[in-house]
């Protein structure tokens, strides 16, 4: 690999080899150090794709918001009187305070502390301390809270926006192949998916686009994750030594290989796993008391969905890649995750792992829950918060 750039990095030409005819595919590692390449991959990923930002069920009633960063600005996701969501930057037309400072709740009005304007849920200025001084060219509509210029879109009650004002790219078309496995994530509920209340948070030192990666990767769970499968063995929910076996044979591999859907994402296995999904899929492990209630839910699901669509979404795990920062695991159970590269080499991950409410107390122990203190280690763990970790799906009807 050449070395002659600017300071002696690769030229930009080098940074990947992607030779199919030698079989070669190489990244150099100053793409996951060098500060010039994180600026444009802001600029020309986070700037420019679609990125999630919330669960239509975090915010079910009007007044209802969660406040996080997305694409690394500051936002309200909440609802109006008109029952839509809405994605607001969260910074005060005035002079650019934050204007709300809770993580959720629910509200008529967002008043901003510093000179005490105040927003509706749409964005709209509901008041303004002392507005009768300001002259006649003010424009309460011009000061409204602004939205992603790029637009904000929902699919199967995933809230995504984009930055780019030039996007003409429609979400839809954007997710590509990416949706039918968003539906089969979606069709394990009778009504609409809920993702319970609760984030677990955390920073690391390392570069995001690992993360990415690794979401691509079965390559390393029978090693990285040994502990947790031994762990899994131990408690009967898992036969031995069925990780290796996974990948003995090329019929094996090819069951949980990685498979591109397009746009740059990706499913990694859905195929039927060697553990349970609360789902009705089950195992010893959940219980020969349970066996019936979970041969019910298999029934009620092909009743709904047709015997291979309910084999796939009940029977199959498998780990969703959507580029470039949310990741839905659908494994032993449903978490969603996402992340942002805060500088080059940290970012920033808030995910929970989630299991259909009314079943998770029995449910499998997740693969994310148990196996994230060892990824943080591998890692170099910065600084690691810990609020509330779970968060739940479950059937609702609106
Ligand atoms: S900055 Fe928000 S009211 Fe002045
Ligand atoms: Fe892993």
């Amino acid at each position: 690999m050449a070395a002659n750039g600017h300071n002696g990095r690769p030229t930009r030409p080098d940074l990947v080899i992607d030779d199919q005819e030698r079989g070669l595919f190489r990244i150099h590692r100053s793409a996951f150090t060098d500060p010039d390449i994180l600026a444009l991959e802001r600029e020309r990923i986070f700037d420019r794709c679609w990125l999630y930002a919330a669960h239509e069920s975090e915010i079910p009633d009007h007044g209802d918001f969660v406040t996080r960063r997305v694409g690394g600005r500051p936002v309200i996701i909440t609802r109006g009187r008109d029952g839509k969501a809405r994605v607001l930057l969260n910074s005060c037309t005035h002079r650019g305070a934050v204007v709300c400072r809770e993580l959720r709740g629910n509200t008529k009005v967002h008043q901003c502390f510093y000179h005490g304007w105040s927003f509706t849920p749409e964005g709209e200025i509901n008041g303004i301390p002392g507005e009768d001084a300001y002259s006649e060219a003010f424009d309460r509509n011009e000061r409204r809270l602004a939205e992603p210029p790029g637009g904000t879109s929902v699919y199967r009650d995933f809230i995504f926006v984009n930055f780019n004002r030039a996007n003409d790219v429609s979400l839809d078309d954007y997710l590509a192949d990416a949706k039918d496995y968003i539906d089969l994530v979606a069709d394990q509920s009778e009504g609409r998916m809920e993702v319970a209340p609760g984030t677990h948070a955390f920073s690391m030192k390392g570069n995001y686009k690992i993360a990415v990666e690794n979401s691509t990767d079965g390559y390393h769970a029978p090693t990285t994750h040994k502990r947790y499968f031994d762990y899994l063995v131990k408690s009967n929910a898992m036969d031995k030594g069925v990780m290796f076996a996974m990948m003995a044979s090329e019929e094996q591999y090819q069951r949980f290989a990685c498979k591109a859907l397009g746009n740059g994402h990706s499913i990694l296995g859905r195929s039927v796993g060697p553990w349970g999904r609360p789902m009705a899929h089950w195992i010893p492990y959940f219980g020969e008391e349970r066996k019936a209630r979970f041969e019910e839910m298999y029934r009620k699901a092909v009743e709904r969905l047709g015997e291979e669509r309910a084999h796939q979404v009940c029977m199959c795990s498998g780990n969703l890649l959507i580029f470039p920062n949310l990741v839905i695991s659908d494994i032993m159970t449903t978490n969603v995750r996402t992340f942002y590269p805060s500088s080059r080499a940290t970012w920033r991950l808030p995910r929970g792992a989630s299991a259909p409410r009314r079943r998770r107390r029995r449910s499998a122990p997740s693969a994310s829950t148990v196996s994230s203190p060892s990824l943080g280690r591998a890692a170099s763990l910065r600084r690691t918060t810990w609020r509330r970790s779970r968060i739940a799906s479950r059937a609702t009807r609106r």
